[in-house]
């Protein structure tokens, strides 16, 4: 007997989630969803708009609402698309980054995103990372992980990402933008990041991408028999 298979990756950032789960998702031959492109994407159309992250003034929530339900987020085959334009370049800054983190918090803007999300997972294998996506937008996916890494060790791969980007950044910055960055993620009221009582932790901090790749997808093969 073949069955779905879902597996949702949660963890903070630079964990590595995108990193493994893509590769996950094509070792397995089934499709991968970064939900965190997606929050990318609004956070992005938000500031095009003039909306700034953190300021609630008069009229935020108005215009907030009012952007959310024009807007149209997609991602698929590793594109993010806005408004069916592709945007998957503009969303990696580190302003997009503190940006999609607070505007995450918003409960208009996930109701939005934790609905589409789930209408993507409807049916279908696939790997999902995010925050929340064992906790709730898949709660009986099939195989849960929370992958983690010290804090130093998730500032120092970002660093090294962006150093390689030819940014030019400090150390000692993006560890602090990244303990921000937790905090605002774990703190927020609704859907914070927390591992899933039935999740798998793996601690990264040790561990190539290789061979988390390999761990997940051992268990995975143990599990099910993908029906793609
Ligand atoms: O995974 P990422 O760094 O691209 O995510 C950017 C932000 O989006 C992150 O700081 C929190 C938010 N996010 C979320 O709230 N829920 C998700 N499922 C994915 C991301």
């Amino acid at each position: 007997m073949s069955k779905n298979l879902r597996i949702a990756i949660d963890g903070p950032g630079g964990a590595g989630k995108s990193t493994v789960a893509k590769e996950v998702a094509r070792k397995l031959g089934i499709d991968y969803i970064d939900t965190g492109a997606m929050y990318r994407a609004i956070a992005y159309k938000f500031i095009s708009c003039g909306l700034k992250p953190g300021i609630e003034d008069d009229g935020f929530t108005e215009s907030l609402n009012k952007i959310l339900v024009s807007t149209d987020v997609d991602y698929s085959r590793g594109i993010t698309r806005l408004d069916g334009i592709d945007v998957s370049d503009k969303i990696r800054t580190a302003e997009i980054s503190s940006a999609a983190s607070s505007f995450s918090a918003i409960p208009s803007v996930r109701k939005k995103l934790v609905s589409l999300q789930q209408k993507m997972a409807q049916e279908k294998s696939l790997v999902m990372d995010g925050r929340d996506i064992g906790s709730n937008v898949i709660k009986d996916a099939e195989l849960k992980i929370f992958l983690t890494a010290s804090p130093e060790e998730r500032a120092r791969r970002r660093y090294e990402e962006l150093c390689q980007k030819g940014e030019k950044v400090e150390y000692e910055v993006v560890l602090c933008e990244m303990k921000t960055r937790d905090q605002n993620d774990m703190s927020r009221e609704l859907n914070p990041l927390v591992k899933a009582d039935d999740a798998w932790e793996i601690d990264s901090s040790e561990l190539t991408a290789s061979e988390v790749v390999k761990l997940i997808c051992d268990r995975a093969n143990q599990l099910f028999c993908v029906e793609k």
